[in-house]
């Protein structure tokens, strides 16, 4: 999705632009652009279609000593991906305008300023804000003020960054429904969409609320609300470290970020465990009240995040006893739905901002006892919004196709299943069981990520393949479902997973031996119907890949590779068993030669429906 990037500095700033846009390319973009004041007082604009790169090498050429400055990357919505589209968007030679997310009413808004004569050069919503902005400043108001009419004018979850050279001190910035925090530096800030773009200038930021205008300065920053007072919002500290953000030795963001699980796992287990029970207190202030009501449990996400929710529904039904329902966000919030009395609300999200998940939070909140996020960056807007919030803590997570993520709201969910359980009826020597169980896993993670070597020769089997059918039972179901996502997501191998006990109402009528199948099979009590299930599979010469926990029960014969993990107790079986298929999709993408960290068409965090 698009990234903002903004300076203002006693220093030239394009190569802190571009920095930051390059933090922000994790997010999927097909434009790059910079608009800066130069020494003469003009706007200088520079965009490229494609990568941030090519906006770098038109900066060779072109070197700028602008000291305040707007930046963007940009994800084609209204318009295509052209170089006359890209960002930022200028109302004559003197205003730019970067903006992330959309402007609904841009339409009305775009004939009403034709007819007062203003002329379009682009397909975008963006300009719009350009020629309302110029217009609006024509009344006379300060920039502040009339940015904040044009706000008020404008329907839609968007964010903005202005820079005008009749006004040379001063960046602008607003947020409404889409992120933009504020970079405190010391004579000099910064704006931008994601506090990553500027950890190499600052560690210190400022969250925007809804509605709030900024105006910042090298030496200060102004914030009004909505209503036009003027606010001040807390400063925080960045808690995760630059060193989160680089690839360090891995040859890819995702590869990095699947061996950092280990590490997560234990982040995610800190403050919540003492003496080897749960820490109801970590689900903030009221949960125990929320919690001893719960009748039912409403979960909603998207992609990734959903493979979590599906997962935790097995856990909350057969742990808790209550009922559990799993929805995709994009049709949730848009049925009927109903909703019993005492139901808990829990949204799951990586990045708090997806658009469909934040609509559905809004769209029930009002309907339901309580609302719980799970996600991974704290001050985000689903965070801010609900009611109780459980951080993930897996530090920022690059690779658009999410792993520590999932494996992160894994731990949290299985977490807020035990705190759920202690009202049914769980007793503590049962919970401690699961605790201790818990502890064990970044042992256990690491254990696995030793199976590198032999998952990547495995890999070997499906580069050349064009489908692949994954298969599960149980929790592990979903672990299939999230393999097989995961492989076409950066392999581009269409990819399938079913319930195995399914295969023979349809899929098995795919199975040739050009179709790898794909098996997690732990030694569970679903494993001999599994076998079965295999067992067909073999029978129409499909060649399978089996993960398994027991040696015995499978073996490798011809068309049949096994890959044992060791035993682990029945819940972290879906954690342990995702581990091996992230890995097998990053080799399979690699032998491919695609792009792996970036994936075509596919951004990280979706902030537009
Ligand atoms: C996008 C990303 C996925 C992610 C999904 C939900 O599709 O590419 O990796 O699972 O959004 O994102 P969220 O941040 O809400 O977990």
């Amino acid at each position: 999705m698009c990234g903002i990037v903004g300076a203002v500095a006693t220093r030239p700033v394009a190569e802190i632009l571009l920095e930051g846009l390059r933090r922000l390319e994790y997010r999927g973009y097909d434009s790059a652009g910079m608009a800066l004041l130069d020494e003469a007082g003009q706007v200088v604009r520079l965009r490229r279609a494609g990568k941030v790169q090519a906006l770098a090498d038109l900066l060779a050429e072109q070197p700028q000593t602008g000291e305040i400055g707007i930046a963007h990357t940009r994800w084609a919505t209204h318009g295509k991906p052209t170089e006359s589209n890209a960002h930022p968007h200028m109302s004559g030679e003197r205003l730019a305008v970067v903006h992330n997310g959309i402007i609904e009413n841009y339409e009305p808004l775009r004939e009403a300023l034709k007819a007062d004569g203003y002329v379009f050069n682009s397909d975008t919503d963006t300009e719009v804000v350009a020629h309302l902005l110029d217009q609006t400043l024509k009344t006379g108001l300060s920039p502040t003020q009339a940015l904040r009419q044009c706000v008020a004018r404008m329907e839609g979850a968007f964010a903005l960054g202005v820079v005008h050279a009749d006004y040379p001190d001063q960046l602008l910035a607003a947020r409404k429904g889409s992120p933009l925090v504020i970079g405190v530096g010391m004579g000099e800030n910064f704006i931008a969409s994601d506090q990553l773009a500027l950890l190499p200038v600052t560690d210190r930021f400022m969250f925007l609320q809804e509605g709030d205008i900024a105006t910042l300065t090298t030496h200060q920053i102004q914030v009004i609300d909505a209503a036009g007072n003027a606010v001040e919002r807390p400063v925080s500290i960045f808690e995760h470290g630059q060193a989160a953000a680089e690839k360090g030795a891995f040859k890819h963001f995702m590869l990095k970020e699947i061996f950092e699980q280990p590490e997560v796992m234990k982040r995610a287990l800190e403050g919540r465990i003492s003496q080897g029970h749960l820490l109801e207190q970590a689900w903030g202030v009221g949960a125990s009240a929320y919690f001893d009501q719960v009748k039912q449990v409403q979960i909603v996400a998207c992609g990734t995040s959903y493979h979590a929710g599906m997962i935790a529904r097995y856990w909350i039904e057969s742990i808790v006893g209550i009922p559990c329902n799993v929805e995709v966000a994009s049709e949730f919030r848009y049925r009927d739905v109903v909703l019993p009395q005492n139901t808990l609300l829990i949204t799951l999200s990586q990045s708090g901002e997806t658009a469909d998940t934040l609509a559905a939070l809004r769209e029930v909140k009002q309907r339901v006892l309580a609302s719980l996020a799970i996600c991974n960056v704290p001050g985000s807007s689903l965070v801010r919004e609900s009611d109780l919030a459980l951080m993930t803590n897996a530090g920022p997570e690059i690779g658009v196709a999410s792993t520590k993520a999932f494996t992160s709201q894994l731990v949290a969910l299985l977490m807020t299943t035990l705190i759920l359980a202690r009202r049914t009826g769980l007793k503590p020597e049962q919970e401690a069981q699961i605790v201790e169980a818990l502890i064990g896993l970044p042992t256990l993670i690491q254990s696995l990520l030793s199976l590198n070597d032999s998952i990547a020769k495995m890999a070997e089997a499906f580069a050349e393949k064009h489908h692949a059918l994954f298969l599960g039972r149980g929790t592990l179901y979903p672990v299939a479902m999230e393999g097989a996502l995961k492989l076409k997501e950066i392999s581009y191998i269409h990819a399938e997973a079913y319930p195995a006990g399914e295969l023979k109402h349809g899929p098995l009528a795919l199975v040739d031996k050009d179709m790898p199948v794909v098996a997690v099979a732990p030694n569970n009590d679903m494993l001999d119907k599994l076998k079965s299930n295999l067992q067909e599979v073999r029978a129409r010469g499909g060649e399978l890949f089996v993960f398994t926990g027991c040696e015995q029960s499978i073996r490798d014969e011809e068309g049949v590779t096994t890959l044992t993990l060791p035993a682990v107790h029945p819940l972290l079986e879906p954690l342990a068993y995702t581990l091996p298929l992230q890995l097998l999709s990053y080799h399979v993408a690699v032998l491919k030669g695609t792009d792996v960290d970036q994936p075509r068409n596919l951004a990280k965090s979706v902030t537009v429906e």
